[in-house]
C-alpha cells in the first residue's frame, strides 16, 4: 500500500474549505513514478509564531548564514534571486553557476570543483513551502555536467497558538540513497532554523507592544509573502458582501 506525505485537514467552517488552493503534486515536484523517492521525515512542535518559519523559508540567503557547514555557502547568500510571483504562489530561484559546492555536496559525492546550482523555493498561501536544490559539475571540469543532488523538499507550517507552530517537513528525490542520507543528515539543520526561530520568538516576547509588522530582515520575498496572507486574512475578516 502507497504510503502518503500529508493529509491535509481543514479545521475551520467546512463550507470555507477550499480544495483548490492545495498545491497539485505536478507543482511541488512530487512524482508517483518508480524512479522517484518520497519520504515523511519529521514533525517538530516549534516555540516560535508561524510567520517567523514563513519569514525564514521565504529568505533563502540563510542558507549561507544559518546551514555553512552543511547545505549552503556564501553564494546563498550573494547571488541575487529571481522572483515570480501569481495567485497561488511566490517563487524564489537563485541560478548559480560555477560555484564552490556546499558541504554535503563535497561529501556525498566526493568532488572538489565547482557545481552549477539551483537553489529554490515555492511558496503555496498560506503555509506550504516546496523547495528545490539541484547541482551538477560545472562546465570546464571532469565529468561536466553530471546530476549530483536532485532535491525537492517540503516544508508545511501551520499555526499552533499565536506563539507556536507545528512544523512539517518532507523530501523526495530521484536518489533514493540520497533521501535516505539526509533524514539523519537534515536534523542538525533544521535544529538551526528551528534555535533560530524560538530564539526571534523569545526577543519579540519580551517586547511590550509587539509593532504591527516585524521587519527582521529587508528581504523583499518575505514582505511580499507577508503581504498575501495579510490580504488573506483581512478578506475573512471582511463581513460577506450583500
Ligand atoms: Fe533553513
Amino acid at each position: 500500500m502507497e504510503r502518503g506525505l500529508w493529509a491535509w485537514i481543514w479545521p475551520g467552517d467546512p463550507a470555507k474549505a477550499d480544495e483548490s488552493l492545495l498545491p497539485t503534486e505536478e507543482e511541488i515536484g512530487f512524482s508517483r513514478s518508480a524512479d522517484f523517492h518520497a519520504k515523511p521525515f519529521y514533525h517538530h512542535h516549534v516555540n516560535g509564531r508561524y510567520q517567523l518559519l514563513n519569514d525564514n523559508l521565504l529568505d533563502l540567503t540563510h542558507l549561507g548564514y544559518l546551514h555553512g557547514g552543511s547545505i549552503g555557502t556564501a553564494d546563498d547568500a550573494a547571488t541575487p534571486e529571481q522572483r515570480d510571483q501569481n495567485a497561488r504562489r511566490l517563487r524564489s530561484r537563485r541560478i548559480m553557476k560555477n560555484t564552490p559546492p556546499p558541504p554535503v555536496t563535497r561529501e556525498r559525492f566526493g568532488i572538489d570543483c565547482p557545481v552549477d546550482r539551483i537553489s529554490g523555493m515555492d511558496f503555496f498561501y498560506p503555509g506550504f513551502h516546496a523547495g528545490i536544490g539541484d547541482s551538477q559539475v560545472a562546465e570546464g571540469y571532469p565529468d561536466a555536467g553530471r546530476q549530483l543532488n536532485s532535491s525537492r523538499v517540503w516544508h508545511a507550517v501551520t499555526p499552533a497558538t499565536k506563539t507556536t507552530t507545528n512544523y512539517f517537513f518532507a523530501m523526495g528525490s530521484p536518489d533514493r540513497e540520497g533521501v535516505e542520507f539526509m533524514v539523519e543528515y537534515l536534523k542538525p539543520v533544521l535544529a538551526e532554523d528551528i534555535f533560530a526561530t524560538e530564539q526571534i520568538e523569545k526577543i519579540i516576547s519580551t517586547v511590550d507592544d509587539v509593532p504591527p509588522e516585524l521587519m527582521l530582515r529587508s528581504d523583499t520575498t518575505a514582505v511580499m509573502g507577508r503581504r498575501v496572507l495579510q490580504a488573506m486574512m483581512d478578506a475573512e475578516a471582511a463581513p460577506p458582501a450583500s
